[in-house]
């Protein structure tokens, strides 16, 4: 859609981005400084492959305690992005042939990187009824011989669920009874808002030894140019692991490196208060959504996405997309284009935006809806 939107109406400022997934915050200045220090210290040679040792020793203290996982330097590399840990577990763990399971509505991103690795991508669709819950069964079924792992996304984008511990057991429990691995993509684990709690599934018993886990500075620190983020995995993958990152990047720079310390042992407040700033407009767009004929916005307990039901609109996930960016000059993310089980949803990113423009966005995505006089119904 951003493409779309672009071919359109090039950068036209009247065009109002809530396709694009990124935080429209600029990096705390904490982060900054540490970074420009560490460059005027001369920070600018070769480092070490999984990353400098004061970063690895701050995700160690920060994900022990806030993730409850139980880990040592020798479980962390420093990766480019989620994207780039993404990458080297799915190249260092799937052989040719074999079956990932993802979970549907899916991030698309990861269905590339399975394939590059030769895996089968296997996606089994959740049900919207229950607001997209992990569907243990459902998951079990899709289980063959030749399944590897189970890729989730928690929180999850697109729907902004925070998973629960009932289900993340339950999903632990699949994955040790078949022996499979688990990849758990947690770059929003942060942005959770209210009473909501991120649980990481590698905390639950059983579990470290089977999981890899996915950071990023990328989202709650407003970092997504920087490209940095870590991942988390039983000791024994770490070689294979290496083997990759070291191949293809050697490092992550070493000076963007001392910014991530200063972000980890810095001050949380600043990153708090942007997440402060996404539940406020978390709260407007799902009130002025649902004020809307034909749309239904579920409250997400977390990420920078809403995911409303526009099923009642009478009009199919993209076009209503399309329509809204060609009328309105809102872009928006249809959303079955996260699969099948995302027809009949839209997604909007809450976070890339400021406030006064996100609600510029629903004025007229509200004017747009009572323009179209009597919604048709959805089997028209
Ligand atoms: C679920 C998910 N994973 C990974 C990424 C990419 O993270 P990074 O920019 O750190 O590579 C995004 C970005 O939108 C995302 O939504």
């Amino acid at each position: 859609m951003y493409e779309k939107a672009t071919r359109l109406f090039g950068d036209d400022p009247q065009v109002i981005h809530l396709e694009v997934g990124r935080p429209d915050f600029d990096t705390p200045d904490p982060i900054k400084a540490a970074t420009i220090a560490a460059l005027e210290a001369g920070k600018v040679h070769y480092g070490e492959f999984a990353g400098e040792s004061d970063l690895r020793q701050a995700i160690v203290d920060d994900v022990r305690v806030r993730n409850g996982i139980d880990l040592t330097l020798r479980n962390v590399i420093v990766t480019n992005g989620l994207t780039h840990a993404a990458f080297a577990v799915t190249l260092a763990a799937i052989d040719p042939g074999d079956e990932v399971i993802i979970l549907e509505p899916y991030y698309p991103q990861i269905i590339n990187k399975i394939e590059l690795a030769g895996g089968v991508v296997v996606s089994v669709p959740l049900n919207a009824d229950n607001g997209f819950a992990i569907d243990a069964e459902r998951i079990e079924r899709a289980v063959t011989p030749r399944t590897r792992m189970i890729y989730l996304v928690n929180p999850n984008n697109p729907t902004g669920r925070v998973y629960s511990r009932q289900e993340l057991q339950a999903l632990a429990d699949v994955a040790i009874r078949h022996d499979l691995l688990v990849c758990s993509d947690e770059v929003y684990e942060r942005i959770v808002f209210d009473d909501a709690e991120h649980i990481s599934i590698a905390a639950l018993p059983g579990m470290a030894e089977r999981t890899f886990t996915l950071f990023a500075f990328t989202k709650a620190y407003a970092m997504d140019g920087w490209r940095i983020g870590y991942l988390i995995a039983d000791a024994r993958f770490i070689p294979a692991l290496l083997k990759i990152t070291a191949n293809d990047v050697s490092h992550v720079n070493v000076f963007i490196q001392a910014g991530a310390v200063a972000a980890l042992r810095g001050d949380q407040s600043i990153a708090r208060s942007m997440v402060e700033e996404d539940r406020r407009r978390r709260d407007m767009v799902c009130q002025r959504l649902n004020a809307m004929p034909g749309v239904v916005c579920p409250v997400p307990p977390g990420t920078i996405y809403v995911y409303p039901d526009i099923k009642g609109t009478g009009y199919s996930s993209q076009e209503l997309a399309d329509l809204l960016l060609q009328e309105t000059q809102v872009a928006v993310e249809s959303g079955a284009f996260y699969g099948p089980a995302g027809e009949g949803y839209l997604r909007l990113c809450i976070g890339c935006e400021p406030y006064a423009r996100i609600a510029e966005a629903m004025d007229r995505i509200a004017a747009f809806i009572d323009h179209i006089r009597q919604p048709r119904s959805a089997e028209a």
